[in-house]
């Protein structure tokens, strides 16, 4: 490891977590250069929805390959992004009755992030983003305007302005009741407020520390952008693509987002990609206006092609909420077992969160699971949340081993057990 230490730079972050070198990875297996096997209940930040290595995309990204594909083509037309385009399309828009408008940008999830709000600023005029506490949105500038953790923050060297903050549900002042009353200010003229250009939230948050916002309190922020002319973005970056047990986090709840953000799971098998739909209403850009040498990859739309057709029938996705359950259970018992220690369990289908209130608490959780072979990472403020996302394709007895190994360890550091 001495070679990272020495030529890497100290923004090195998860290998400190996970202090080896993995060598080769399959489904929800990660195995390490001493031959040790870890299951891994963090699945690239919620990249890995399929699994390491997924058998399906890895033949087909060999077929693409041999075949000589095009991996690289900027924004030009290519058969893979024709292939990629229709079975979204059919698999995806078709069945919700949609017809957005599939922007590519640059490959990770910030990108998708920074377009979105560009885009809203330049269809509405206005500068002004309405995001809420404990978001997290990306590292560059407007992304980072709109995350809430300070230490990302403080991080950034410039102000980051043009931002207006307002608590997420159930944080100290979140609620459906309290949008409805920042509403009623910013219809007010005199109120002193700039009105916005967009509202962008996260139905549930993944990194902020897995809060799940209701349909009612994500209705009112809709209503919120909506009746100040606003748009109305739904960042589904790591929730998205089939994470809770269908295929958008949202799905179900009667909202009609104006932008949706998508990056992560939609290159399938690792290899990154980033699209936003856009409400072809606000489908405003001159041609090339916002550009980027990796606007689609070829290899990601092959993989993520493939990882589309897990959603031509309810199997997966039945799977990930039975599962979910699972896991559900597991944390709910660890929750009320130590609920004296404020112990507490958040989440949705296959994401799921132990507060354990104690960054130091969840560090040690994590240290021990490491070592008893299990990847976990912690988020939320201070990293006081432990926060499972296995692979949606991990088999059950993997899923009840990480568990035992979690709860063991859970036990341990809380319980004080052996
Ligand atoms: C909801 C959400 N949005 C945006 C991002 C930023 O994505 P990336 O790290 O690929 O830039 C993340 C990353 O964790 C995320 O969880």
């Amino acid at each position: 490891m001495k070679i990272f230490e020495q030529w890497e730079s100290e923004i090195r972050g998860y290998c400190r977590v996970y202090p080896t070198v993995f060598k080769s990875a399959s489904n929800a297996r990660q195995v390490d250069e001493a031959g040790k096997s870890y299951i891994d209940f963090f699945a690239g930040a919620g990249v890995l929805n399929f699994g390491h290595n997924n058998k399906r995309m890895k033949k087909a990204i060999i077929e693409f390959l041999e075949a000589d594909g095009i991996t690289h083509s900027l924004d030009m037309y290519t058969t893979p992004k024709r292939a990629f385009i229709e079975k979204f399309v059919s698999t995806i828009m078709k069945p919700r009755g949609w017809n957005y408008k599939m922007q590519f940008m640059g490959p990770t999830g910030t990108n998708a992030v920074e377009a979105a709000l560009k885009l809203a600023r330049k269809v509405t005029g206005r500068t002004n983003i309405i995001a809420f506490s404990h978001g997290f949105h990306g590292m560059t500038l407007g992304s980072l305007a709109v995350t809430g953790n300070s230490y990302f923050r403080n991080a950034a060297g410039v102000p980051l302005d043009h931002v207006t903050r307002l608590p997420f549900e159930g944080k100290a002042g979140g609620s459906v009741a309290s949008l409805r009353e920042f509403r009623c200010s910013l219809a007010d003229t005199s109120s002193g407020l700039e009105p916005p250009a967009a509202v962008i939230v996260e139905p549930l948050q993944a990194e902020g520390g897995v809060h799940v916002a209701s349909e009612e309190w994500l209705k009112e922020a809709q209503k919120l952008a909506h009746d100040n002319g606003a748009l109305f973005i739904v960042d589904d970056i790591q929730a998205g693509c089939g994470r809770t047990g269908s295929y958008f986090s949202f799905d179900g709840m009667d909202i009609q987002p104006d932008i949706i953000t998508l990056a992560k799971g939609i290159g399938g098998f690792g290899t990154p990609l980033a699209m936003n739909l856009v409400n072809p209403i606000h489908d405003k850009w001159s041609p090339g206006e916002h550009t980027g040498t990796f606007r689609g990859q070829g290899i990601s739309f092959v993989a993520g092609r493939e990882a589309l057709s897990y959603f031509d029938d309810d199997s997966l996705m039945k799977q990930v909420r039975e599962m979910g359950g699972v896991m559900r259970e597991k944390l709910a018992g660890l929750a009320s077992k130590y609920a004296a220690k404020g112990a507490e369990v958040r989440g949705k289908g296959m994401m799921q969160g132990l507060d354990v209130q104690d960054g130091a608490i969840a560090k040690e959780v994590t240290r021990r699971c490491f070592e008893d072979g299990l990847l976990i990472g912690p988020c939320g403020t201070g990293g006081k949340v432990l926060k499972l996302i296995p692979p949606l394709t991990i088999p059950r007895e993997e899923l009840d081993a990480g568990l035992d190994i979690f709860a063991r360890n859970v036990d341990h550091v809380l319980g004080g057990t052996s």
